[in-house]
């Protein structure tokens, strides 16, 4: 009998611990926080944004799913599958170190037999070389004694429910063995499932849509400020521009979330680990053009600001929306963030406004709460609308 354990109970691993929960298997979740596990238990969902996830909770949450801090918990579980975070420090490097101790209590309740799923985004090869022999030291076994796969999420927080059940899926073990077992569990509770040769190809997959997704972006906002210069609206010229095999994205203030601006950088460090800075040029290239949007919107604003006869530092400039992006209340590395504290620390009167934020988390952000109808100047993040107030 398939018994599992999902480690990291947050918007990406407790919609699939749900799921799971949904097919019929038992399911011990593992997370270090102990106010959630508990919630859980209850059957209160502590991710009220995501849709549809409340029924599962309430159906499963302390019955079908089970959730506890404590390792030793999910012992008798023969599937281990590993949804903690990976965060980038300032110079964009991995810090492996949750994810470390994560996979070494594992290793200490792993069991001969044992199948173990990543799914975290990482770069390439770390599950083959980092968490495999985390795994095997810290558990005294080797490799072909227990199985060890990755299977990188693919949800977008709100609609992880109906992504886990019909969006495909992929699955790439770190031998031919490991990949054909752990695809045939994952099975049980992922209809859209599909094995790829093996767990490298599966993490470069997930890398390698964020990195899609940033360039384009990037030459959006090129192309935007092309068109600005030589006075065409890039809009109505994207309109006809795009076509069965033209598909140029939306301009922006940049990049924001967890996903997206961290993935190339993946890819970037690791080629200049092998010397090898040519290969990851653009990338690095569309990271700096994204990156630098917020201070081409900032001379926007101060441009629009000299229309106002007023002094410059009296002008009150509202920069609306700062989440990551509408809705989801994310704000790692937010680029409406960075525009508001780049405009004040050039001594501007600049001050954000979100609905989802209240005066309080904004004063904790170290932004002045600010409302549209108070201020001068409104700059929408999401519209990319500057525009004086009536
Ligand atoms: N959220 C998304 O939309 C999304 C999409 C694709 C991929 N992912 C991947 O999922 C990973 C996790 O993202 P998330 O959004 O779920 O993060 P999150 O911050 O919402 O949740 C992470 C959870 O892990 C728990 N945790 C931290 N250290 C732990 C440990 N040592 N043992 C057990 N639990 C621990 C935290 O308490 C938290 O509940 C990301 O790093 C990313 O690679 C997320």
């Amino acid at each position: 009998m398939v018994l599992v354990s999902v480690v990291g109970l947050g918007k990406a691993g407790l919609p699939l611990a749900a799921v799971i929960a949904d097919s019929g298997l038992k399911v011990v979740g593992v997370d270090v926080d102990e106010k959630r596990c508990e919630m859980i238990n209850r059957g209160v969902n502590p991710i009220p944004e995501e849709m549809g996830l409340d029924e599962l909770i309430k159906k499963h949450g302390g019955k079908n799913l089970i959730a506890t801090s404590r390792y030793t918990d999910a012992k008798h579980c023969n599937l281990f599958i590993v949804i903690v975070p990976l965060f980038i420090d300032a110079a964009h490097n991995p810090d492996f170190s949750i994810m470390e101790s994560t996979f070494r209590s594992i290793g200490k309740v792993l069991k001969r037999g044992d199948v173990v799923v990543l799914e975290t985004t990482v770069p390439p090869l770390t599950t083959e070389n980092l968490v495999r022999n985390w795994l095997e030291e810290e558990s005294g076994l080797k490799l072909g004694e227990f199985y060890l796969a990755y299977s990188p999420e693919r949800i977008m927080t709100g609609y992880s429910i109906s992504r886990l059940r019909e969006f495909p899926k992929i699955i790439g073990g770190v031998d031919k063995e490991s990949g054909e077992i752990a695809y045939k569990l994952y099975k049980k509770f992922i209809p859209n499932l599909h094995l790829v040769p093996d767990a490298r190809t599966a993490e470069f997959i997930k890398i390698i849509e964020g990195c899609y997704r940033d360039v384009n972006v990037a030459l959006a906002n090129e192309l935007f400020k092309i068109a600005e210069e030589i006075s065409v609206d890039f809009y109505e010229a994207r309109n006809y521009a795009n076509h069965e095999y033209c598909h140029i994205h939306l301009p922006s203030t940049g990049v924001g979330g967890h996903c997206i601006p961290v993935y190339p950088w993946f890819l970037i460090k690791e080629m200049e680990c092998r010397g090898k800075y040519g290969n990851a040029r653009l990338l690095r290239t569309a990271r700096e053009i994204n990156d630098e949007m917020v201070y081409y919107w900032a001379e926007k604003i101060v441009l629009e600001c000299m229309k106002i006869e007023k002094p410059l530092a009296d002008i009150k400039i509202c920069v609306t929306g700062l989440t990551f992006r509408e809705g989801v209340k994310e704000l790692y590395h937010s680029r409406g963030l960075a525009l508001v504290k780049y405009l004040s620390e050039k001594g501007l009167n600049a001050g954000a406004y979100d609905e989802m934020l209240s005066d309080e988390e904004l004063k904790e952000l170290g932004v002045l709460p600010m409302k549209p109808d108070e201020a001068d100047i409104v700059f929408d993040s999401f519209e990319l609308n500057v525009g004086l107030t009536d």
